[in-house]
This record gives structure tokens, C-alpha cells and sequence, in this order.
């Protein structure tokens, strides 16, 4: 077979070649020489990418992210295709050395494919003693996120901590972590876009009163309806939570919702938009309206017969 002189092709149509390959393939071009790679990097697509330290590294081509590329340390998934997950399609490739190896790629895809990552996860199940020696790599590599992740079965209090105050400007963070110890507190960086919280047991009513994120979202928390009868007034005052877009809270059960607004002024209305987005999960399609005093206006709704939602118009 003669080989394919693709490096000797005008440069648009190697471009065109290029936007073909996979991540895979470009990365094996880019190890055939100086020039492929300097054309892979010159020429290539761009990438964007999703990365869990220790464990695992997706990209996918900047702005079209229909197919997703993943190098993991999970053996079992080497060569396997996953459909419709956060992308179309997702290609695995098995990654020979968790620490190392994935270090080495990730600085390859940065540097060769010119890949962004706007998003990582820190899983602190089974983390080892490294752990903290690749949070701070990672840091070096990266200073700031838009997204991040934190999930953990297991009590991991002090990494948890060590994690939110490397990467302390991120915009979303997500803290899925079940167990904390007893008396743990832990204080959440201001001004985030968005909060979720698998188990918010650890935020007292005094710190949830200061939370500004803009959108808010608890599974698991100790917060009683005093306490939120307190965060919906704060709102309607303007005192606390000017910039709240959303909150929903998960109730532990129905009877909680009774009397939930009481003294609070609100309209009853039918949004038609907020019940069509939630396709009638809505409990009786109640829908509540009550208004700040500059005259904000906010939707108040049980959804799934378990969260209570708040959403700002
Ligand atoms: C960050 O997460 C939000 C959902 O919470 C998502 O809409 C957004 O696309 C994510 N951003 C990135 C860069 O992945
Ligand atoms: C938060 O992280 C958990 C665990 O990774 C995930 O299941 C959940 O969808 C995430 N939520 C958001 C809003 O990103
Ligand atoms: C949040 O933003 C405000 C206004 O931009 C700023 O004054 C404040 O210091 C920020 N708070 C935190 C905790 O970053």
C-alpha cells in the first residue's frame, strides 16, 4: 500500500483531513514527527475537555461536542463506544498509568491539541496518598475551572476542604459527597453561579442566610421552615440573596409543604411556560407568586411532590 501523503497536501485540505480524525488519530500523527506535530497543533481542530485527575481525561471538538474521546484507568472499558450520555457518543481508550500517565496526557492535549478543560471532577472515593500532590498539579497546569465536582461515598472532610480552597473561584460547584464527620462546617466560596449540595446537613441556618449563589440546589439539609420562611423574607426585603435566581430543597416529606408560606403575602397563578417545562410534575399545578419589594417577581412551586422550589422571573 502506498502510504497517504496527507503532510504534503495544500494546507486546507489537510485541515479538512484533520477535522476527520479522532483525537486518538491526531495524537498518533503528532508522534510521527516534528512536522505532523506542528501541523496537528497549527492545523488541527481545537478541543475542549473534561477532566477527573488520577482517573480519567475527555475531550471532544470545541463547539460541535457531539463525540467525546476519553482516556480512563479503567481497564474494561478499553476500546468501548457509550451512547447518549453528555455527548453522542463516547470513544474509550485504556490509560496505562493513573498518576504518570494521566499527568503526561493531560499536559499533551493542552500543549499538542491545544485543549481547554472547563470542567473537572475530584473523586475522593479510594483516593491515595497522592492526592493532594496531584490537586496541586492540577493547579499548576490550570488555575480556575468554570465547573467543578466533588464526590465521595466515604468521609473525606480535610480533602474536601483542600480541593474548595485550591480552586476557590470556580463559577458551578457540586459537592456530591454523602458522609461528613460530626461537627463538620465548612465555608462555600461567595459568589458562584450555581451550588448543588447532595448533603447540606453541615450549613446552619446562619450560613445558609449567607449564601449568594444564584442558583441553589440542595438534596439532603437541616433546615427547618422557620429557617426558610427567614430566607424567603430576606428576599422579599432585599436584605439577603439580591442576586438569587433559584432555590430547591429537598424535602425530607409532604407534610413539610403545610402552611410552608404562612405570613407570607403571595398570588396564586398558573405559569403555563414553568408548568410545560416541568411536564406537569408539578404537585395539583400549584404555583405561587409572591414579590419583592422593589417588585421582583418570584415563582413558588412543590416539584415531584418532594423539592420546594423558588425561581426568580
Ligand atoms: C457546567 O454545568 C452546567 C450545568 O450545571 C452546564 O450547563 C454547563 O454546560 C457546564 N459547563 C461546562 C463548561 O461544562
Ligand atoms: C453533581 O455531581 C453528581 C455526581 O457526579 C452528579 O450525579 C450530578 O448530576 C451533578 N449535578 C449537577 C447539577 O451537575
Ligand atoms: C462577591 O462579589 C462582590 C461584588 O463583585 C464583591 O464585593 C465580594 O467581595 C465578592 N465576595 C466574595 C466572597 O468573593
Amino acid at each position: 500500500m502506498t502510504p497517504f501523503p496527507l503532510l504534503r497536501l495544500p494546507l486546507l485540505a489537510i485541515e479538512q483531513v484533520l477535522c476527520m480524525m479522532s483525537p486518538f488519530e491526531l495524537i498518533d500523527l503528532s508522534l510521527t514527527s516534528s512536522r505532523g506535530k506542528s501541523i496537528v497543533t497549527n492545523v488541527g481542530p481545537r478541543f475542549e475537555g473534561f477532566m477527573v485527575p488520577g482517573e480519567s481525561l475527555s475531550i471532544m471538538v470545541f463547539e460541535v461536542g457531539r463525540r467525546a474521546y476519553t482516556k480512563t484507568s479503567d481497564e474494561s472499558k478499553d476500546d468501548e463506544v457509550a451512547y447518549g450520555f453528555e455527548a453522542e457518543s463516547e470513544y474509550f481508550k485504556h490509560l496505562e498509568d493513573p498518576i504518570e500517565g494521566w499527568k503526561k496526557w493531560c499536559k499533551y492535549l493542552k500543549e499538542v491539541l491545544r485543549c481547554q478543560f472547563y470542567e473537572v471532577t475530584f473523586d475522593l472515593n479510594n483516593r491515595g496518598m497522592g492526592f493532594r500532590e496531584i490537586v496541586d498539579w492540577v493547579k499548576v497546569q490550570q488555575d480556575d475551572f468554570d465547573n467543578m465536582t466533588i464526590e465521595s461515598k466515604e468521609e473525606c472532610d480535610d480533602d474536601l476542604k483542600y480541593v474548595i480552597e485550591t480552586f476557590p473561584t470556580v463559577s458551578e460547584l457540586n459537592i456530591s459527597v454523602s458522609h461528613y464527620k460530626e461537627g463538620f462546617k465548612m465555608e462555600i466560596p461567595g459568589n458562584l453561579s450555581s451550588l448543588t449540595i447532595r448533603n447540606a446537613n453541615f450549613i446552619d441556618n446562619e450560613q445558609f442566610l449567607r449564601l449568594n449563589a444564584q442558583i441553589n440546589v440542595f438534596e439532603e439539609h437541616i433546615l427547618t421552615n422557620e429557617d426558610i420562611h427567614q430566607f424567603v423574607r430576606g428576599w422579599m426585603s432585599m436584605e439577603a440573596h439580591v442576586g438569587l435566581k433559584t432555590l430547591m430543597l429537598r424535602m425530607e416529606n409532604q407534610e413539610r409543604f403545610n402552611g410552608m408560606l404562612t405570613g407570607i403575602p403571595f398570588e396564586q397563578i398558573t405559569d403555563v411556560e414553568i408548568l410545560e417545562r416541568h411536564q406537569n410534575r408539578l404537585q395539583g399545578d400549584d404555583m405561587f407568586r409572591i414579590t419583592r419589594c422593589d417588585g421582583k417577581r418570584c415563582f413558588v412551586y412543590i416539584l415531584c411532590r418532594s423539592y420546594l422550589c423558588m425561581e426568580v422571573c
